[in-house]
């Protein structure tokens, strides 16, 4: 069979990787161009020669370019929601001088990309859980899929689990979890000692954390990340109780828990059904809440879902608690995730792994690109309509 074609959007921390593992599978997949903001910044992919001069053919930072090489499926790894349009104009000499560019943010591109009828997977928990309505909808009418496996626990499966579990025809009746590599890695080093600064500095270093950190240590990642589960559990709308933010405080928190053989930790967590399940149903028996900063209702900037009675309704919160160190989510250490699945019969799923960085990442964006390659999706240039025109309409699956 043909290899499937693929764009990729970003060559950061996670895109390098991704051009990497894609690179490494010419028989299965052919990478048609790579997208970045500034073709021009020299890159070290690899530290291979041959792989520098493979990117070298396809990088661009001309949207125009990159959607004009014809690919099937398009990886977003850019982040960011943005649909702003920025108008540029090369004045280095060269070939490509005086040459106007547009570039588009990351939301347009992936509006762009899904409405031209290519394949979507994307890392961006931040797109799908605030816009994913409206994306599948534009999926759907272009008869294509969009797939974010990598935007929730890296290598742990969690979007997966959460499915399968639902598929089998069990119901889920909360989920738990350590979702955010950044603060599992902060809250650690915190706690032996290291200022919030350097902590966060540290964090940045091993490609952990968002390209504006605040997004992580406010708790907005992981608000997304619970959103996305719910949402996989079968929740419609979700409404955000409340958020913890780490600030000046959090190191002596996370010391005083340490003293008492505690762990600082932080849990976003999702009760799905009519009535909230008490704490003892979660099994955090020695769990004891932070009241350091749980504040702020996020609920119209992490979820702008149209309610719908029908459907199950949740309720998430993402908070600081002082686990037990022999909690299923206090034995989550530095960028681990863990991820803890009640369901209505009372069995617990519990889920560990490497939740952030480049790897992990690349892993399951890799998944998902292979599962487009074995589901057999056909090549762009054999489906049907673009968008308003007679594709298919019912809701693609989210892969
Ligand atoms: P990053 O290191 O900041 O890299 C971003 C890349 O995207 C850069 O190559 C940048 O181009 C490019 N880019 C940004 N905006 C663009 C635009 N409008 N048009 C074209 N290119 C654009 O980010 P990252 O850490 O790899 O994260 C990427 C995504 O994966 C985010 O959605 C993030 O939330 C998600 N994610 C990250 C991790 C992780 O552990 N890091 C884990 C799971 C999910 P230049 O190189 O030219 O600046
Ligand atoms: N910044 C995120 C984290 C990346 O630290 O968990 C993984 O989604």
């Amino acid at each position: 069979a043909e290899p499937l074609r693929v764009g990729l959007i970003g060559l950061g921390t996670v895109g390098a990787s991704v051009f990497e593992r894609l690179a490494s599978l010419p028989g299965r997949v052919r990478i048609t161009a790579v997208l970045v903001r500034d073709a021009t910044r020299s890159r070290d992919i690899g530290g291979s020669a041959e792989l520098g001069a493979e990117l070298a053919q396809v990088l661009t930072d001309d949207p125009e370019q990159f959607f004009a090489s014809d690919c099937d499926v398009v990886v977003e790894l850019a982040g960011g929601v943005g649909e702003e349009t920025d108008e540029k104009t090369d004045v280095d000499a060269g070939s490509r001088a005086d040459r106007p560019r547009r570039s588009l943010g990351t939301g347009a591109l992936v509006r762009r990309a899904l409405a031209s009828g290519h394949h979507v997977v994307t890392a961006n928990k931040a797109l799908v859980a605030r816009d994913g309505d409206e994306l599948f909808e534009l999926a759907a009418r272009a008869g294509v899929r969009l797939a974010f496996g990598a935007a929730v626990g890296g290598a742990v499966p969690a979007l997966e689990r959460v499915r399968e579990l639902r598929a089998r025809g069990r119901r889920v009746r909360w989920i738990a979890g350590v979702l955010n590599g950044t603060v599992g890695f902060v809250l650690d080093a915190l706690e032996n000692g290291t200022g919030l600064d350097a902590a966060i500095a540290r964090a940045q270093e091993r490609g952990l954390a968002e390209a504006d950190p605040t997004l992580d240590l406010d708790g907005t990642d992981a608000g997304h990340k619970i959103v996305l589960l719910a949402r996989a559990a079968g929740a419609r709308s979700v409404a955000i109780d409340g958020i913890a933010a780490l600030d000046g405080s959090t190191a002596a928190v996370a010391e005083r828990a340490r003293t008492r053989g505690l762990r600082l930790t932080q849990v976003a967590r999702v009760d799905l059904g009519d009535e909230q399940v008490p704490d003892t149903a979660l099994d955090h028996s020695s769990e004891r809440e932070h009241v350091g900063d749980p504040r702020i209702d996020r609920t119209t900037e992490l979820d702008r879902t149209h309610r719908d009675d029908s459907e199950r309704s949740a309720r998430a919160s993402v908070r600081l608690l002082e686990l037990d160190r022999h909690h299923p989510l206090g034995r989550a250490r530095g960028e681990d995730n863990a991820v803890s699945i009640g369901l209505d019969d009372g069995e617990t799923v519990v889920l560990h792994g490497r939740g952030a960085g480049a790897w992990p990442t690349a892993e399951a964006v890799l998944g998902d690109v292979l599962e487009l390659a074995r589901s057999g999706v056909s090549r762009r240039s054999d489906r049907t309509a673009p968008v308003g025109g007679n594709g298919p309409t019912g809701r693609p699956s989210e892969s």
